[in-house]
């Protein structure tokens, strides 16, 4: 029933008995046991990244990167590159209530000849990996409908050791190779990939082969694809561009600077992720609240939000919304409300957020209407997350350099 998503177009090419109405609404709708599913996947996501986090800060403190930090608060955003780069289509997979909401999934290809794989767009982790050929059902769950990578088909692969990597609801063990990836017409001669040899229960059931990543962390910097990309071509821009529309694409090397020409430009200094800088998201009428640090997480299919902040959103008058008192903190609200979300930029730039992207029809008998997937939390290590039901409306830049990143957001056009 995924296709129903479909756009009309779309739609016309289906047999229509299978997206009647009635139906369409029972495989659309969630209740709240669906949201803390995925919830609960997006907290365990950052579980490692917190305790991380913490333990890198201070040695970031003790060698003196404070001082840097403050000192690279005050220069100025780069100028934003002018070109194009290589446009890759994006395939929506998931979706409540079969899985833990959407994701995008992208081909990429590794070894020598291309072995193709598609997987997740993950701006919120740096490795990119899919499971070994090798791994069997009862360490990797799923592994049988999946695509597996198999270093001894690939001529250039190179063994480089092992790897443990926290993700989502569980540990991972993955054996690191050095071998090619393709982006499409690009290769990637030397990048960093992993075999996983161990996987996580809740992998199995997701509809990819592994992860595409495309985080910044500056201590894991060799992993990054595309930064081996940078090292191998040197007018290669390390500029990702993000849509999510309905003809969702991810672009490698440079963005629509023609469509997108007032593209808002705010600088990133945070060494462990995308991290948004002094952000506020509200909506007319809502009471003022202090901007928080949003992670721009393209893995992650909830928001979310200190709980204080949403509720700053949804206790407005003239609005009528039902709020849980478990975590997450979800909220249920007649179906035609009108949130009008925006995320308030530090230099005072509103970008919208569609209602459409985060209301979703409820079938949950104590909280009817429809529900929203985003959502509060009050646990205090938790980081505010901007996943896919919010950068569904966004246009989403992502580019690193030497004199400086940055993360560019404008209102994803028709
Ligand atoms: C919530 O919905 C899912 C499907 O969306 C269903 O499997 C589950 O039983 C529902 N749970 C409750 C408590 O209604
Ligand atoms: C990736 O997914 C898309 C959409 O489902 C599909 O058309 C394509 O064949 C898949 N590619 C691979 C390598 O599995
Ligand atoms: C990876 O392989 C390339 C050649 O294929 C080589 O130049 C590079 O040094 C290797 N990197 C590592 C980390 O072994
Ligand atoms: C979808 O995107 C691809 C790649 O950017 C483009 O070639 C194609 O024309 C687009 N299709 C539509 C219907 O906009």
């Amino acid at each position: 029933m995924r296709l129903c998503f479909g756009t009309i177009i779309v739609a016309l090419s289906l047999n229509s008995a299978q997206c009647a109405p009635a139906q369409r609404l029972k495989d659309h709708s969630i209740n709240t046991t669906d949201l803390k599913a995925g919830y609960e996947h997006v907290a365990a996501r950052y579980a490692s990244w917190a305790e991380r986090k913490k333990k890198q800060h201070k040695s970031y403190l003790t060698y003196g990167g404070l001082g840097k930090l403050m000192e690279s608060t005050r220069l100025a955003t780069p100028a934003p590159i002018r070109k194009r780069g290589t446009v890759l289509p994006l395939y929506a997979v998931g979706g409540y209530p079969k899985m833990l909401g959407q994701t995008f999934n992208v081909e990429v290809g590794m070894g020598t000849p291309a072995q193709l794989f598609n997987l997740t767009a993950d701006t919120g982790s740096t490795l990119t990996w899919a499971v070994q050929a090798s791994c069997k059902e009862t360490d990797c769950p799923g592994v049988a409908k999946k695509r597996t990578y198999d270093p001894s088909k690939s001529r250039t692969s190179k063994k480089l050791g092992s790897d443990h990597e926290a993700y989502g609801d569980g540990e991972m063990d993955l054996t690191l190779y050095n071998d090619t990836v393709h982006l499409g017409k690009i290769s990637v001669n030397a990048a960093t990939i992993g075999g996983a040899d161990k996987t996580f229960e809740k992998d199995g059931e997701l509809e990819h082969d592994g992860l595409f990543g495309l985080g910044k962390r500056l201590d894991v910097d060799t992993r990054a694809v595309l930064s081996a990309l940078s090292k191998q071509d040197k007018r290669f821009s390390q500029t990702i561009a993000l849509d999510l529309g309905a003809n969702a694409s991810l672009e490698i090397g440079g963005y629509d600077f023609r469509k997108y020409r007032k593209l808002v430009q705010i600088r990133v200094d945070d060494v462990f992720g995308w991290l948004l800088p002094r952000s506020i998201v509200t909506a007319q009428g809502a009471a003022q609240v202090d901007p928080v640090d949003l992670l721009v997480d393209s893995g992650s299919s909830v928001s979310m939000l200190p709980a204080s902040r949403m509720d700053a959103i949804m206790d407005r008058p003239g609005l009528k919304v039902q709020k849980s008192t478990s975590e997450p903190i979800t909220y249920a609200m007649p179906c035609d409300t009108k949130l009008n979300v925006h995320i308030s930029l530090p230099d005072g730039t509103q970008i919208p957020v569609k209602d459409a992207d985060i209301l979703m029809q409820s079938n949950d008998a104590n909280m009817p209407g429809c529900l929203s997937l985003l959502v509060g939390t009050t646990n205090p290590f938790l980081p505010a997350v901007l996943g896919t039901p919010m950068l569904k409306s966004i246009y989403t830049v992502l580019s690193r350099s030497a004199t400086g990143d940055w993360i560019g957001l404008a209102p994803l056009a028709a």
